[in-house]
């Protein structure tokens, strides 16, 4: 390899017009060295790794990249173009992306790239405007993302392993693997594309499986659909057991580390699994990401900027994660598991350079400006924020209680057990499921209702006789008290927040995992409904059709509806939840993904204004899982608010 690398060196530097080194000796030299063929397949697009020189070659020139990350599932994709215009500004010479595999492969078989999934669209806009690709398609990929970008249909068989050699899941990973690495392989740099390496896996050594045969697995479906001359590459953290369990023989190794870490001691982690070749910090944290219910993440610009300068000083190649962060919308946000579960906020601002809503922040002008010592920047000036509307107040109106809507929100009715059944079990990937069963006997006095600990998946509101009673949660509360009469309808509704996307749990079933026992003992005969909500709004439900009365009580799940104009353009705008409780937003049928002001700290959700229709009414869908304000209204602004106290680039407005 050293050698094939010095070799190619020698002739780039004698074929490239431009060198100041070619001259008539030196190409003598090379004829006579009898060298020629070397003339035929002169190395225009190559890229690989020269050992000797610690650097990355590209078409024989010594390269380092500096580069960001973006999702393109996390940004509209009106908006690619202009993020990635941005990128470009900043001084970047690459993008890094992951490709989500559940976002495009909804059921087994059933492949989606359409739309806001055209993934091939948007490599097509990287190659249009000059930034290279590092391209991570998992099948795993972490990224905060439902379940690590798996797709919750391996679950349907419960005592799969994933991330294994299990044959199961190789199985599912290689049919995708078949479908999506030829759509890549055009696209290699030596290819003539622009993806100039390419990821297996993701931190596989946080992972407890620690299973080289999966890892091996990879890399040969990877080399026999990519070719023998892509360069293929790991990411781990620097600790040893991530290197040891994370790296394999015939992938380069790369680390990942924020910048808290010492860079000497991080990298000095990636040269003893990888003595030779260049240095690369593949995830360099430039911000953080929000739990509900904990403070707003932020790292200063300063820091950010001096760990970048000092990488770079070292001749490092850096991608920074995040670039552009964005939104998870609908119900992509994934969660952790440190002790307790822990869902990931909708926004995926990430304090990152380009905030959610795309615009340059002070921190990409720090970073900018420490690109600039070390290679020249694009000319001419970065693209300026996007404009933003305050819409103002908008009220809305109940549309129905939800469980007055059963016939619509599941058509095909409800499914009959003797015992709760998950979501994958009925295969339901995301949303809510809706759990019916009656009380078997009178209950003059208050009982116990309740859920082994940890199995309501993820939070559980319960209505007897349609009235609301409280909210069960996974590692909260997982008992009420009750009253009431045989035969009394009890519905229990539940909502995935999210699949665990990092550490041991990634089999995180959802829905009701145990049975829920009236003073300990279990409730029987159960009518499961899974609720196509997203279909029926997509559709234009609730405003096609009749409104329904609304049924008695404030609290508990239900719909409200509501309609606003834009002026002529349709700008960003950010939506406020005066009083609403926590729930789902829905604008002309587009899902902009989880609200929680309750819990916080994220109180506004972004709303892209490609989502909006100019001049034409915009129809607003709320599902409020807990209780809405007396007076119902949203509120637009024109910033966003995850938290007045803890947040230094937001502030609140009202
Ligand atoms: C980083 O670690 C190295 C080696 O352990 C040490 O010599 C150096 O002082 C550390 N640097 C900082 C800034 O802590
Ligand atoms: C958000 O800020 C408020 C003060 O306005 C503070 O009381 C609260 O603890 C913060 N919430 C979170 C989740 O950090
Ligand atoms: C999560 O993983 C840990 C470690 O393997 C295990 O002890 C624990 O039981 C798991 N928890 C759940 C809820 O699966
Ligand atoms: C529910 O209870 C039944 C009867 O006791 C039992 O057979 C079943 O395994 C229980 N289900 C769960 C998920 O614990
Ligand atoms: C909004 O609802 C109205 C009916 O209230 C309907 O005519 C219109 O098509 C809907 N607009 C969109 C964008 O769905």
């Amino acid at each position: 390899m050293a050698s094939t690398s010095t070799h190619v060196t020698v002739t780039t530097s004698l074929l490239v017009p431009s060198t100041a080194r070619m001259r008539p000796p030196a190409l003598a030299l090379l004829l006579t060295a009898g060298l020629l063929h070397a003339q035929a397949a002169p190395p225009a697009h190559s890229f690989h790794i020269d050992y000797d020189g610690d650097c990355f070659r590209k078409d024989g020139a010594p390269f380092r990249y500096i580069a960001g990350s973006i999702h393109y599932a996390r940004v509209p994709r009106p908006a690619w173009r202009d993020r990635l215009l941005k990128m470009y500004m900043s001084g970047l010479s690459a993008v890094q992306v992951y490709i989500p595999w559940n976002y495009h492969e909804p059921l087994p078989g059933l492949y989606d790239f359409a739309g806001d999934r055209d993934m091939e669209a948007f490599l097509d806009l990287t190659a249009e405007l000059g930034l290279l690709v590092i391209l991570r398609p998992g099948p795993y990929i972490c990224a905060e993302w439902e379940m690590g970008g798996l797709p919750a249909w391996l679950l349907w068989k419960p005592d799969i392993v994933l991330r294994s050699s299990d044959p199961d899941y190789l199985a599912a990973v290689d049919s995708w693997l078949h479908v999506l690495l030829p759509k890549i392989k055009p696209r290699l740099y030596q290819n003539g594309g622009n993806i100039i390496s390419v990821q297996v896996e993701n931190e596989y050594g946080s992972y407890y499986a620690c299973d080289y045969n999966y890892l091996r697995h990879l890399l040969g479906t990877f080399r026999a659909l990519l070719g023998h001359d892509v360069l293929l590459f790991t990411t781990d953290g620097t600790q040893a057991d991530e290197l040891r369990c994370g790296t394999l023989q015939g992938l380069y190794a790369t680390v990942d580390f924020g910048p808290g870490s010492n860079i000497t001691e991080a990298f000095g982690a990636q040269r003893r699994v990888q003595p030779k070749g260049p240095l690369v910090n593949s995830e360099y944290y430039t911000g953080w990401l929000d739990y509900w219910g904990e403070a707003h993440a932020s790292i200063s610009s300063a820091q950010v900027a001096r760990g970048l300068a000092d990488m770079l000083q070292l001749g490092a190649n850096v991608n920074m994660y995040m670039f552009q962060g964005g939104t998870n919308f609908a119900y992509w946000s994934g969660a952790d598991f440190k002790e307790v579960y822990k869902p990931v906020t909708t926004s995926y601002d990430y304090d990152a350079p380009l905030s959610e809503a795309g615009d340059p922040t002070e921190k990409l002008f720090a970073i900018r400006t420490v690109i600039s010592k070390f290679q020249a920047l694009p000319v001419g000036p970065m693209p300026p924020a996007t404009p933003k509307y305050a819409y103002g107040r908008v009220a809305l109106q109940k549309y129905a209680n939800l469980l007055d809507v059963l016939d619509i929100l599941c058509p095909s009715g409800p499914i009959q057990s003797q015992f709760p059944l998950t979501f994958e079990a009925i295969k339901q990937a995301h949303g809510f499921v809706l759990y019916r069963t009656h009380l078997p006997r009178d209950i003059p006095d208050p009982a116990t209702l309740s859920a082994p600990p940890h199995s309501v998946c993820d939070r559980g509101y319960v209505m007897l006789q349609k009235e609301y009673q409280g909210t069960l949660e996974r590692d909260g509360q997982t008992a009420l008290q009750m009253t009431g009469s045989e035969g009394a309808t009890l519905d229990l509704l539940v909502e995935n927040m999210g699949r665990i996307n990092f550490g041991a749990n990634t089999s995180d079933f959802k829905g009701l995992l145990g049975n829920l026992s009236l003073d300990s003992s279990p409730l029987s005969s159960w009518l499961i409904y899974p609720l196509a909500i997203d279909t029926a709004v997509q559709q234009g439900w609730p405003h096609a059709a009749p409104t329904k009365s609304s049924s008695r009580g404030g609290a508990g799940p239900a719909f409200y509806s509501g309609a606003f104009e834009t002026p002529d353009i349709a700008w960003d705008t950010f939506v406020k939840f005066p009083g609403w409780s926590k729930g789902q937003l829905w604008i002309n049928g587009f899902n902009l993904g989880r609200y929680w002001p309750q819990r916080g700290p994220q109180q506004t959700l972004f709303v892209p204004g490609s989502v909006l229709y100019p001049g034409r009414p915009n129809n607003i869908t709320v599902l409020e899982l807990e209780g809405a304000p007396p007076t119902p209204f949203l509120l637009f602004l024109d910033r966003p608010f995850f938290n007045t106290t803890l947040s230094r680039s937001t502030a609140a407005t009202e």
